[in-house]
């Protein structure tokens, strides 16, 4: 494949979640730009509408009003269904721990499956009442009032535990000390301090004292480098030509992808940098590089752990061997992102495996061939798409319909950054 063209990635996904969220409980109305139109979004504006938040559709291209309540939401009616959204569940048990009312919260089968005492936990500790339905998992009933402030360090690296305590804290007018083993994206720190509140990091410490209410707002969301990645790593693997990603959201607690390819020979150039509503933002221009392999060490692994499968899949085209250490966080994702990710890599030829928690992946230059099993994980479905773009691959996906959770329009732009060069008569 050539490349060639300009894209611009979805909205990001982390951005947009908390900024649904956080404008629900600002009192009045506040625009959001380049929302994600995509099934996660839309499960956390579903859940927000079940609690009373008046919200316009979610769809691409729209900018999106939020009719927010103030901190003080409604009971809902019925079970809040969080579809497949992780960020969705953690980040809204957060904010309903500051609620006077029951709420009861399902997922689908995966979510279901996902860890929520990493959440839940110190929710309790500071106040909140969680009755689970027998694991740690979904459905539980999550019952909020006013809350005790709380000292944590968390044993994780995550900032959907971070996100949902900060939530609480707000919502349930309760000051919190937060710390974590290493540092995960911070997009929810920025938001509030952006808007005003009261919140202060310093060596790896953050203090959050609620009590300022939250102002409506405006606010454009940078393009996600989540999705990027996977375009990004289309360009790599191309023949020829150059990629101009425009917009991407270059948050520091996000870019270790960037940092990663780099390492393995990648020139990826930052440009037009400038700043979204408190998140650094670029246009990235790409060209195909020859890879070599890589380490990724544990401290860089909240950095970049949703790009693990399209590096994994990157690893495979480079010279040597490359080893991720620590990222048995990868088990407990969508899917069993470890496990797949080696015997989806093994189905196509690459030699790779899952070592206790590190994953080696051995480079080679034979043409991938075989059918790959997503486990209908957006992820995973759109890094082997993108390992199926290399001349003589014949990688077919055992669905594709995952990548609506995420980046609705991938297939799309994927073609069309490939077709910039065959209509220059290169193929
Ligand atoms: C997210 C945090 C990460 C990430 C997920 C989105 C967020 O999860 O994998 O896709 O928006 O807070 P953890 O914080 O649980 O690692």
């Amino acid at each position: 494949m050539i490349v060639r063209g300009r894209v611009r990635p979805p909205g990001d996904k982390s951005i947009s979640h908390r900024a649904l969220f956080v404008a629900a409980l600002a009192r009045g109305r506040s625009t959001i730009r380049d929302l994600l139109g995509a099934d996660d979004v839309r499960a956390t504006a579903r859940v927000l509408r079940a609690l009373g938040v008046g919200i316009s559709p979610v769809k691409d291209g729209a900018a999106v009003r939020v009719e927010g309540r103030g901190l003080r939401l409604r009971a809902p009616a019925g079970t809040l269904r969080c579809g497949n959204s992780g960020t969705t569940a953690r980040l809204g048990l957060g904010v309903l721990a500051g609620q006077p009312f029951a709420a009861r919260l399902s997922g689908d089968a995966s979510l279901s499956r996902r860890p929520m005492r990493r959440v839940t936990e110190p929710l309790r500790a500071m106040g909140a009442g969680v009755t689970d339905e027998g694991g740690d998992g979904l459905p539980l009933t999550i019952r909020g009032g006013s809350l005790h402030a709380l000292e944590y360090a968390s044993p994780v690296a995550s900032a959907q535990v971070k996100g949902a305590l900060l939530l609480a804290a707000l919502t349930g007018g309760a000051s919190l000390t937060f710390r974590e083993p290493y540092r995960s994206r911070d997009h929810s720190e920025r938001l509030f301090a952006h808007l005003g509140l009261d919140l202060h990091e310093r060596d790896g410490v953050i203090r959050f004292q609620p009590g300022a209410a939250v102002p409506p707002f405006a606010l454009a969301v940078p393009g996600d480098v989540s999705s990027a990645a996977f375009l990004i790593g289309a360009a790599l693997l191309a023949r020829g030509g150059e990629l101009v990603v425009l917009d991407v959201g270059v948050n520091p607690t996000r870019t270790g992808f960037l940092e990663a390819i780099a390492r393995m020979g990648a020139r990826v150039e930052r440009v037009n940098l400038r700043d979204e509503g408190g998140e650094p933002v670029a246009d990235l221009v790409v060209r195909p590089a020859p890879l070599v392999a890589t380490t990724v060490a544990a401290p860089e692994i909240p950095r970049l752990i949703d790009e693990i499968p399209v590096l994994a899949v990157l690893a495979s085209r480079a010279a040597g061997d490359t080893v991720f250490h620590e990222v048995g966080e990868l088990r407990v994702k969508e899917s069993d992102r470890l496990a797949l990710l080696a015997e989806n890599l093994r189905r196509v030829g690459v030699t790779a495996e899952a070592r206790g928690n590190d994953l080696h992946v051995r480079g080679t230059d034979r043409p991938p061939r075989g059918r790959i099993d997503t486990a209908r994980d957006h992820r995973l479905a759109m890094a082997f798409a993108v390992l199926g773009t290399i001349p003589g691959a014949a990688v077919r996906l055992s669905e594709r319909a995952s990548v609506a959770i995420s980046y609705p329009r991938f297939f799309a732009d994927l073609r069309r950054i490939g077709e910039g060069g065959r209509g220059k008569g290169e193929g």
